[in-house]
Order: C-alpha cells, then structure tokens, then sequence
C-alpha cells in the first residue's frame, strides 16, 4: 500500500510532461492497434506519450507483440513503428507529429524527412454478420512529400512469433503463400486446442499479408538479417528461412516490403482512398478453427466456428477479401466514426472522446459464432455470441459483464445482444444448471463453454437473474423479435420467481462488484431485481399473457414503496448502500434500467434526492462507487451521469472521467476500475464493459 502510494506520487511529478506531439482528441492510457478479438488486441501503451517508434507494441496482457515499420525515402533509412535496432545499421526515428483516434480507428503522422507517413490502423466495426467476425485488422502506411519535390519511398514492416505465444521458447512453424496475395502464415509445432498462456490462444494462425504486386518483396529469416537486407536494400529477397525453431531462437521475423515509388508534391494526406495516395496496406489477424466449444449436452460438446467460414473456403480465400475490400471498410468505419461522433458530441466534446475510445475495444471481446449442422453444411440459423471476462478472469459470456456493456449492443446492433443470451438461454433451458437463479456464466475460461453444471458458479442471484430479464426485454423490444423471450418464457419465469422472494429485502450475496465483498440488503442490487420483476411484466405481456403482466407489474410498484422506506438513510437526503446503514451510500445506477425501459418504477423524487447528494461528495475524477472505497467504474459512473436530472452535475462526472483518462499517469487498455482522488487504475483494463460507456446514448 505504502509503495502504491509513493510511486503514484512519483509518477505524478513526472505526468507534468505532455507528449510532443498533438493528440486528438488526447493521448489514452494506451491506443488500440489492431484491436478485434480476444487474441487480436494490440495496444500502444502511453502513460505519458510514447511515439509509433518509441517501444514495441503489447498484447492486451502487456506482453510484447513486435511490430516493425521502417521506410527508405531518398534511400536514407528510417523507423516508423517498433523498437528495433540492427547491429551495424543506423537509422533515423521519424518523428510522430500528431496522433488521432476515432471510434474504429488509429492514425498517427510521422516526418520521415522531407516525406510525412500516414499510418493508419483500422480494425473495422462491421453489421454484416461475416464481415464482422473476421478476425483481422489493417495498417495502411501512405506517404506524401512535404517539400514540394519528389522522393524515392520504400516501405517495409515485419512481425515476430510472438503473435501466436507468450512463451518464446517453444517452437513455431511458417509457410510464406504468393497467390493474388503474399502472405506469411505462422502457427505454433505443438498447439494445444482451446489454451491460453497468458491470455494469447495456444493454438490458430498469425496471418500477415499484403496484396501481391510486382513493387512488393517478403522474406522469412532472422530479425537482424531480414532488417539489415530492407535497410541496406530497400528491398527484400523473396527467400524463405525453414529452418523452424523458438519464437525467440535467433528471433524469426516475417517481413513484407512494397515500393512506392517517387512520391510526389504535398497530396492532401486526407485522401486515403484516392489511388494517387501512394500506400501500402497490410492485414494482421490471428485465425483459429474451430473458435469455440460449447457444451450441448453432459456428453456431447460442439465446436463452434466463426461465422466469416460460411462464407470464405481457406484463410487465403478471406484474406484476399479483406485486402481487397479496403476502400468499403473505411467508408463503412468513416461512417460509424462520424455518427458516434455526431451522437455523442450532442452531450459533450469529452463524452465523444471517451466513446471513440471505447468502442473497439469493447466489441474486441467477443467472437460470433456458428455451428456444422447435421447434415455437415454451415447452420447460419445456430448463431451464438461469445464474450470474454477480459483481464478479471477470463469467464465465457458473464452475464454482470454482458449486462454493463448492453449499450453499445443497443446502440450499435442490438441483434447480437440476442446472440449473446442465446448461449446461456440454451444451456439453462437444457437442465444442465440446477439453481432457480440465472447463472453467473457461461464457462470459467474462455473459450470452453463448459457450463457449471454443479451449480457452483459465482453466485449473484439477485443481481444476474435481474440483468437476463431486462436484457431480454431490452432487445426483444430493439429488434422487434419476440422469438427469444417464446423459446425461453419458462426459465424467464423461473427467475421472476426467485426476484419475488429474494429482491426486496436481497439475502447477504455479491453483486456484480464482486471486488468490494458481499453485503446483505443492498439497495441498488434490490433496484435491479425489482426492475427485473417489471421487465417480466412486459415480457409477459408481449407473449400475450396479460393477467401475469398485471400481477408482476404491481407486484414490482408494490416492493418499490416498500423499498423507498428501507433505503432511505435516516441521516442524510440520500439512498443508502445496504438497508439500516444511514451513513453509507453509493451510485444507485440500477436505476438505468427503470430509466432506460422506460417502466417508471421508481419516483421522479429518488432521482433528484441522489443528484443532489452526488454533488456534495464527487471528487476531482468522479464520484466514488460507494462508502467503502474512493475507487469508482466507469462504466457504472456513466450510467450515472446518464440518469441524473442536473445537467451540469452530469458534466462534471463526465470531466472528471475524461480526465482520468487523459491525465498521463495509466498505461494501460481503458481501465473501468479507477482511483477517483488520483485518477489511477485500480486494476481491470481492455474490458468489454467499456461499451457501456455508450450509457447516455440510448436514453
Ligand atoms: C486529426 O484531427 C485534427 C483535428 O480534428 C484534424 O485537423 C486532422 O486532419 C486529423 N488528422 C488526421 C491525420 O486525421
Ligand atoms: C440449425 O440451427 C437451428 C437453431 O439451433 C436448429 O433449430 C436447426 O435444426 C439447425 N439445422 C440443422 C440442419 O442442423
Ligand atoms: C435486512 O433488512 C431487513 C428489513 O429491514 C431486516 O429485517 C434485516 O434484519 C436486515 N438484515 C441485516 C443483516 O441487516
Ligand atoms: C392485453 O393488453 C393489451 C394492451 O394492454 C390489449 O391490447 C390486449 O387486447 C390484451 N389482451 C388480452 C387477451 O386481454
Ligand atoms: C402473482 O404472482 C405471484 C408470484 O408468482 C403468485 O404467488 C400470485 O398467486 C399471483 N397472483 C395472481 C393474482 O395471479
């Protein structure tokens, strides 16, 4: 604790520097690279301002994923991108001029001398269902002359092994393929199907390639020869290194180069799709099949794929696509960046900012799945969502963590909600999981969808059993399709049931804030499953069965005047944080869901009596989660902000947030847990929970 104390002192004397480069809209913790999947998340960590050249890029998890950019411009050699040095040969860092991010992309310019170098990272946010879940991302490197005169421009990038294991030692293997496409694929001599070593999948595919092209050259070899050869060169030899061996033995490196050629006058940097831009675009993604397994029965567990194969034959097939399909994916993502962004200013320049960086990495947890039908075709009738609990434990499809991140699904595709549910619907509706309440999850790790078939998940009862219900309700309503809440209505029931006896006075259990310990009779853990009781109300009633409809529906009104006495501190104008506790309180941001659904449960007075209490106890980063820490999430403060009836209280939450994660003391993804007096992560970071940061943008 003491160290903890002194080193964020320490670091804040430092934070005072800024980076030298202009950030818009401000330099984050870390900056999302190629950021798709669960295994496809590389990140730029900041702190402070690190450039493209200043470090190697990491894994979510932190550990390096080299990454390497250099460029020859008049055949002076530079480095864009990495931390690589080559025993011998000098080069010049380019230097990062400014750096800009949108919802679904990255884009940072570097003078290379007389040339400035545009590289762009997209890793696109796609409707259709295929397009979607293909797991990789681009890098576009396009290069415009800044002196009016014309310059010779190659340019060259490779990856390391690293990409397919966190641990170096063991032995890799790689092909190189030259078709319409160059392509190196590198996987690893002994997967293990369905692992993870610190988070990276043990076994699948890195893939990175470029569109074939006479100006274009690969090579395969040892990181300083295949360096030294483009440095010296500026082109490579088309050669392949088979002598496969560690990740780490002489450090393999697959590297790709094109030549552009004389880059003329100063183009306008903004026309990346204009083909008189001279650019080079490279994918990186990391393919595993089958993605997932799920557990259908005690004895039979399916596996699961990713729903771009019912569409593409091999890796090849899908990659010459994507490459091939740059130009619809930028105006798709230019699009998407331009509405957030129209959306979300409509609240503040802050809140935009915050938004654009949390989309991809939210969308980056989950992968879409389908299944082989009986007759061995693709069933793209069998479609499941599948998300991971990124960096707390790795659980498939938690449902608090499925629940927080619902405004992005809401927003953005509210069909993969129901794609989300599906997989723990099925499972319960299966009789695999004895208890009356929902289950916690859908797996202790990902990807297994193993079930718990004991029963012994991490219980929240109240708290999971309230979310599925109103998830449920949320995109059935958004979608328009009931089939879900029909195939389904008797576990719907079933967990009605239990919020009936155990959501007004809510036995000592956890709620989704697992890391501040159990209490008995929380007040917002009741809010939710009252408003889960209600939600069945309208369930009930879209099936048709408007006397449960009635019931629940006063049943819910009635624990909501029972409620408004139990929760009231007796000391202070404000909701407490456990029954009888007059002194504690807490964000009461269940109530998102009454606003939300528009059920109007709860009275006008409880949402004035809580904002004005905000105010008097918000601190510099925002306001504490509750009495027991200063810590608070961020994606519960932004439900917050999306409830109170004070605009300018509102503001400040999301100032405050903004602040924190603009102020140059984290390093790493969006973290949503924080420190809300020094503005430090407490832990948590590249959750999908960050799409719930899109709170204010559905109500
Ligand atoms: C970065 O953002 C600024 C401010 O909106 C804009 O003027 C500039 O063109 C952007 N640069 C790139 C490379 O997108
Ligand atoms: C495809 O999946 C749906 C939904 O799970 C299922 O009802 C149907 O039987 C499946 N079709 C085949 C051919 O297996
Ligand atoms: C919970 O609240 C109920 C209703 O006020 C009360 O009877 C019970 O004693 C409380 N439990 C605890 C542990 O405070
Ligand atoms: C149920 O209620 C809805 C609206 O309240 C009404 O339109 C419908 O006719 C009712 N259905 C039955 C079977 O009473
Ligand atoms: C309303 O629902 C409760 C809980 O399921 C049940 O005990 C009660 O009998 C129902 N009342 C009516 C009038 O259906």
């Amino acid at each position: 604790m003491r160290c903890q104390l002194l080193c964020t002192a320490l670091f804040a004397l430092h934070a005072l520097a800024a980076p030298s480069w202009t950030a818009t809209p401000f330099n984050p913790p870390s900056i999302p690279l190629a950021v798709r999947t669960p295994y496809l998340s590389t990140w730029l960590p900041q702190g402070q301002g690190v450039a493209l050249n200043d470090a190697w890029p990491t894994f979510w998890a932190g550990q390096t994923v080299a990454w390497t950019g250099l460029a020859k411009v008049d055949g002076q050699s530079y480095s864009f991108m990495g931390a690589a040095s080559v025993d011998g040969v000098s080069f010049i860092k380019a230097t990062q001029k400014t750096f800009n991010f949108t919802s679904t992309q990255s884009i940072f310019v570097l003078s290379a001398g007389p040339v400035d170098l545009t590289v762009t990272f997209l890793s696109p946010v796609e409707s259709d269902l295929a397009k979607l879940s293909i797991p990789l991302s681009y890098m576009q490197v396009s290069a415009a002359s800044t002196d009016g005169a014309t310059h010779s421009v190659q340019i060259y990038s490779d990856v390391s092994a690293e990409w397919v294991s966190a641990v170096t030692s063991w032995e890799v293997q790689w092909t190189t393929t030259k078709t319409d496409i160059i392509s190196h694929e590198v996987h690893l001599v002994s997967p293990a199907k369905y692992e993870e070593v610190k988070d990276q999948s043990q076994y699948g595919s890195l893939h990175y390639s470029i569109l074939n092209d006479p100006k274009a050259t690969y090579q395969t070899g040892q990181d300083a020869i295949v360096r030294g050869q483009f440095l010296n060169h500026g082109v490579l030899k088309n050669t392949q290194d088979t002598f496969f061996r560690a990740i780490s033995d002489s450090w393999p490196v697959f590297g790709l180069t094109k030549d552009l050629g004389n880059v003329g006058g100063s183009a306008k940097r903004d026309s990346q799709l204009k083909a008189s831009v001279p650019s080079v675009l490279f994918s990186i993604g990391h393919i595993r099949e089958p993605a997932i397994q799920y557990m259908l029965s005690p004895t039979v567990n399916q596996d699961r794929s990713l729903y771009f194969w019912s569409r593409f034959n091999t890796a090849a097939d899908v990659i010459s696509f994507f490459l091939k399909d740059y130009a619809n994916a930028l105006t798709t993502a230019r699009t998407l960046d331009a509405k957030v962004e129209m959306d979300a200013a409509k609240i503040s320049s802050d809140y935009a900012g915050i938004v654009a960086l949390s989309i991809r990495q939210s969308l980056a947890a989950s992968e879409l799945t389908i299944s082989k039908g009986a007759n061995g075709k693709w069933n793209t009738s069998d479609v499941m969502l599948f998300m991971k609990e990124i960096s707390s434990d790795g659980n498939m499809n938690t449902v608090d963590v499925v629940f927080p991140t619902t405004p992005i699904f809401l927003y953005l595709f509210p069909k993969l909600g129901q794609y989300l549910l599906e997989p723990l619907l099925r499972y319960q509706a299966s009789g695999q999981y004895p208890n009356k309440w929902s289950i916690h999850d859908m797996g202790p790790h990902y990807p297994r969808a193993s079930g718990h078939q004991d029963g012994l998940d991490e219980a929240m009862p109240v708290e999971e059993s309230g979310n599925m219900l109103i998830m449920a309700l949320a995109f059935a309503r958004k979608t328009g399709d009931n089939s879900q809440l029909k195939r389904y209505r008797e576990l719907f029931d079933q967990w009605t049931q239990f919020l009936i006896e155990d959501s007004l006075i809510p036995a000592g259990q956890l709620s989704t804030d697992d890391f501040a310990g159990p209490l008995e009779n929380q007040t917002n853990l009741a809010i939710k499953g009252i408003v889960g009781i209600g939600a069945m109300a309208e369930i009930a009633s879209r099936l048709g069965d408007n006397a449960t409809a009635t019931n629940y529906s006063s049943i819910a009104k009635d624990y909501v005047q029972k409620w408004q006495v139990l929760a009231q501190s007796a000391t202070g104008p404000h909701l407490t944080l456990a029954y009888g506790q007059s002194a504690t309180w807490g964000l009461a941001y269940n109530l998102f869901g009454d606003v939300y659904l528009g059920l109007k449960l709860f009275p006008q007075s409880v949402y004035d009596m809580q904002t004005a209490w905000y105010k008097t106890v918000i601190n510099q980063y925002g306001i504490p989660l509750d009495t027991r820490h200063t810590y608070t999430k961020t994606d519960w403060s932004l439900w917050t902000a999306a409830i109170v009836t004070d605009q300018g209280l509102r503001t400040q939450i999301i100032t405050g947030l903004k602040d924190y994660v603009a102020n140059g003391l984290n390093n790493v993804p969006f973290s949503d847990l924080y420190d809300t007096v020094t503005g430090v992560s407490a832990g948590f970071q590249a959750r999908p929970v960050s799409g719930g940061h899109l709170a204010l943008l559905i109500v």
